[in-house]
């Protein structure tokens, strides 16, 4: 392993009581909450410390008024975009919003019509193509190709469709399959996108959360500057999806502007106070707490690759190369699709995502959140195999 952190203890917190999705919306998900919750992606673990104190400072002032994005958050980003990812971006640059999915649906808004194709790659984050369809666009699906298990793109059809295609979705990382895109993917895609005018909106929410690998912002080719949109958040990488606090990159001054002209034309102006100081506190002063929680979360993973492979569950986990999300192929557990999202819901009583809610290509998959203790994910895999030898 060559992540490098210090280590942490991390614990999975009781979360009830907090309105919480992943309980709270559990019984409406699964028609039952009787059940290890370990679906949608957010993790149990507390925030880093510089976020909770930057909440209590904020929270002694007891007034909550509009905000607006003050200088040190252009400043927190431009810094963390530098040290971490080797890219040099301008405050200008940076288009605050409230997450990223309403920023991507923003972008479609912007730089599309209707019936304007629009590509992505299934299995994916279903917003991606719930967007595209709510908009009315085309939808062109470059499905990734899975082969020896591995996901890879097939690019002979991407070049095809991006003949069609306006813009194109990038989730880079990827949700649910865990690919870090090399250089090399990057470029092609790239390549192919500058010969045929489709902009790129890169969701690279997880970007900060890749472990061996290195992830490359879409931006920072120097093919692409002018022709795309990044979006990012510290809510996966720092457990700040609740305060509600994204941002867009977009270098181009036209695009900016277009973009932005969408976005407020919704009335998506003013901040969330709370949003704001956890950016900037985790930016700030959260890098030394995110390299152990990678470490934490690196070992949580190979914990459920190596329980399963002890005891030969016929599961195949697919290399998570990013994200705390855990894509499982049980294709070969010899069960339906519709029988296999049943047996983890009720025999093995494991609330996970449905693979086929990523789309077609999801059929015989789940999605596991490993975002979480290791003792919790010791029950997950005692409930999973106890369940599977009363079925053998
Ligand atoms: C790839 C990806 N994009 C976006 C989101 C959600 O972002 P937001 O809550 O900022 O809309 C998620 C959450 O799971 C995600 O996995």
């Amino acid at each position: 392993m060559i992540i490098i952190g210090k280590k942490m203890n991390f614990e999975a917190l009781d979360r009830r009581g907090t309105y919480t999705t992943k309980l709270d919306d559990a019984i409406k998900k699964f028609g039952t909450n009787d059940l290890l919750p370990l679906w949608v992606a957010d993790m149990d673990l507390a925030s880093p410390v510089c976020v909770q104190d930057a909440m209590r400072k904020r929270a002694n002032h007891p007034l909550y008024g509009y905000t607006v994005y003050p200088e040190r958050y252009y400043k927190a980003i431009k810094k963390w975009m530098e040290k971490r990812f080797d890219w040099k971006i301008k405050s200008k640059w940076i288009v605050p919003c409230y997450g990223v999915v309403p920023s991507m649906n923003f972008a479609i808004e912007a730089f599309t019509k209707k019936g304007d194709g629009i590509l992505v790659q299934t299995p994916i984050y279903p917003p991606f193509v719930s967007s595209v369809k709510h908009r009315k666009r085309k939808l062109l699906d470059n499905t990734l190709v899975y082969k020896n298990g591995k996901y890879e793109i097939d690019f002979e059809d991407f070049e095809i469709k991006a003949k069609e295609a306006k813009l194109f979705l990038l989730c880079s990382p990827h949700n649910p399959t865990g690919r870090v895109w090399s250089e090399k993917e990057l470029g092609k895609i790239i390549d192919i996108c500058v010969v045929n005018d489709v902009i790129i909106v890169s969701d690279e929410i997880h970007a900060d959360l890749v472990y061996e690998k290195t992830h490359h912002i879409i931006g920072s080719f120097e093919k692409m500057k002018n022709r795309c949109i990044i979006l990012n958040a510290p809510s996966k990488t720092f457990n700040v999806a609740g305060l509600n606090t994204s941002y867009a990159i977009i270098p181009n001054d036209k695009l900016r502007r277009r973009y932005t002209v969408e976005q407020h034309r919704s009335g998506v102006t003013n901040g969330n106070p709370f949003g704001i100081e956890a950016l900037m506190a985790a930016y700030e002063e959260g890098a030394e707490w995110l390299d152990a929680l990678k470490v934490y979360l690196f070992v949580n993973i190979a914990y459920v690759n190596e329980f399963i492979k002890k005891h030969e569950l016929p599961i195949k986990t697919i290399k998570t190369e990013a994200t705390f999300l855990v894509w499982l192929d049980c294709s070969k557990m010899g069960f339906t699709h519709e029988e296999l999202v049943n047996y983890f819901v009720h025999e093995a009583k494991l609330g996970l995502n449905d693979g086929k809610s990523f789309g077609k290509s999801g059929d015989g998959f789940m999605r596991l959140n490993i975002g979480t203790s290791k003792e919790v994910l010791e029950v997950a895999m005692q409930r999973l195999l106890t369940a599977y030898r009363e079925i053998i």
